[in-house]
């Protein structure tokens, strides 16, 4: 992570609180810019103050729920200059608490959901489950948030009322392409970090593609060894020791992410076959590729080699992998018959179940017989995604001309691609995964991601400028019902949160459609 944020937070800090001594207007809970927007919102016009006296409290007896109270006093600590302590809730937790339970909450707020009431004496979060205490937190975080508190200096005003919340879909991510630039650890969790804020709740790493092979594979050491060793441009590229990806692995789980690894195959393979020529149809290794076209490499489907190949990859993968997903790819495999893509994909599904994941793969992999529990990831075809729901198969969603972060957002954009649009912040915004796909219908999606891919992409500043701010968008597109979306409402949350991005010294794009306040 970048350390020189810490002193950018510091000094954001001491510019919020000035700031935010003049109350703009009465505390009104119904008014925090909240993204994604909860589903539901009451305000009582009383206030919580946040200052020196206030402390959190959490259940007794649980380092899972400590650990979420540290969380967030620390998150607080740096945008408010306070130094809020936690402690284990004895006794009823003192007048001008933060009291975070599992305590008293309503079963039906469901793994991530959670209630939040804000009281003269009290702010108490509750929810069913952990992660629902994580997510509520993040909350917490938002209506802390320079433009939403006011008070006195070295208070902050939290509007009274209730919040009930829960999301829309139970899978909200983010994919990065680490193969064709590679990010090494810091910089992923520094993107998973932004993730949290937004209530996302699952990363993709694409592990593996033509030009680039990103994580050690122990029974197979020439794929990091010579796979990983260049990128696009002929940079030195990179790779995850185990231990580095159980690291990224583990960051993530304590913010209640989920990791999806990807290892792209029959195709997108360039960097394996030239690490193992006995993984080609002709014996022969070809070279490391660092250019970014797609669809001219296939592993030799008809070898048994290749089986036992993926059958390794899979296994040690899936041993440090302790989410219930395994993304094969199969996107582009232009260079394998489709009499040969579908037997090896099929025959991949049952190698992936046997070690105890849910194949995800890009939608072409509805022209195989779809195992009942497989997941068809649409980002081109109308066609495969009515083949794969045909099937049975859920689909999540991330349509290129809507959810594809690395597209440019218009023409003068430096970076990013625009094979499938310009990609405005109110273009991500304005669609509804339900609607989209004419036959796939909401009982048929288990979420949205937007995928970012990185043929262009060569930095965490260059992440942030695509993420940010059209990832606020996607999160809040799988998080709120879509009677609760509209781009005219949105905007304005939306621009509250430049003072965050300040603070977080995010590099984003400053759209011209959205009513920044700087
Ligand atoms: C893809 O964009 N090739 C999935």
């Amino acid at each position: 992570m970048k350390n020189f944020r810490i002193t950018v937070l510091i000094i954001a800090a001491a510019m919020i609180i000035p700031a935010s001594c003049k109350p703009k207007e009465p505390a009104d809970l119904t008014k925090a810019a909240i993204i994604p927007r909860p589903v539901s919102v009451s305000a009582t016009g009383e206030t919580f103050k946040l200052n020196a006296k206030t402390a959190i409290f959490v259940d007794a007896g649980s380092e899972e729920i400590l650990k979420t109270g540290q969380y967030l006093a620390e998150k607080l600590n740096v945008t408010t200059g306070l130094a809020i302590a936690v402690n284990e809730a004895k006794a009823e937790p003192a007048k001008g608490s933060i009291l975070i339970t599992l305590s008293g909450a309503d079963q039906n707020l469901g793994e991530e959901g959670y209630s939040l009431t804000i009281t003269k004496q009290m702010v108490k979060l509750s929810a069913a489950k952990p992660a629902g205490l994580f997510r509520g937190v993040q909350t917490i975080r938002q209506i802390t948030l320079k433009d939403t508190a006011s008070g006195k200096p070295g208070q902050f005003i939290i509007p009274g009322g209730t919040i009930t919340d829960y999301p829309e879909y139970s899978y909200r991510s983010m994919m990065l392409d680490v193969s064709r630039h590679f990010f090494g650890v810091e910089d992923v969790k520094q993107v998973i970090e932004y993730l949290v804020f937004y209530k996302i709740n699952t990363f993709h790493l694409h592990l593996s593609d033509d030009q680039g092979w990103r994580i050690e594979i122990k029974s197979w050491p020439n794929l990091t060894a010579h796979g990983g060793s260049t990128q696009v441009g002929g940079g030195k590229g990179g790779f995850y020791t185990q231990e580095q990806y159980s690291d990224i692995v583990k960051f993530a789980a304590d913010r209640y992410i989920t990791i999806v690894p990807e290892i792209d195959m029959p195709g997108h393979t360039n960097a394996a076959l030239s690490s193992y020529p006995g993984l080609n149809c002709n014996g022969k290794a070809p070279d490391l590729y660092t250019g970014t076209e797609v669809g001219f490499s296939s592993l030799c489907t008809k070898k048994e080699i290749t089986y036992k190949f993926i059958d390794d990859v899979v296994r040690e993968i899936s041993a440090l992998t302790p989410g219930p997903f395994f993304h094969i790819g199969g996107d582009e495999s232009h260079a394998t018959k489709v009499e040969d893509y579908i037997p090896f994909i099929n025959r991949v599904q049952d190698i992936v179940g046997r070690y105890g994941k849910q194949v995800i793969g890009w939608d072409e992999i509805a022209l195989s017989t779809l195992k009942p529990n497989t997941v068809a990831q649409c980002w081109a075809s109308e066609e495969n995604a009515a083949k794969a729901t045909a099937q049975g198969a859920k689909i999540l969603m991330s349509p290129a001309k809507k959810a594809y972060i690395d597209m440019q957002y218009n023409e003068s954009t430096p970076i990013g691609l625009h094979w499938a649009a310009y990609i405005e912040v109110d273009d991500c915004y304005n669609w509804d995964p339900a609607t989209y796909i004419p036959g796939v219908a909401k009982e048929n999606i288990i979420g949205v991601e937007a995928p970012m891919w990185a043929e262009t992409i060569t930095r965490l500043d260059d992440i942030e400028f695509m993420m940010f701010p059209r990832i606020a968008g996607i999160a809040e597109i799988g998080w709120t019902p879509v009677s609760l979306r509209n781009w005219d409402e949105y905007k304005f949350r939306l621009a509250k949160h430049e003072g965050w991005f300040d603070a977080m010294g995010i590099n984003f794009y400053k759209s011209p459609r959205v009513p920044w306040e700087k």
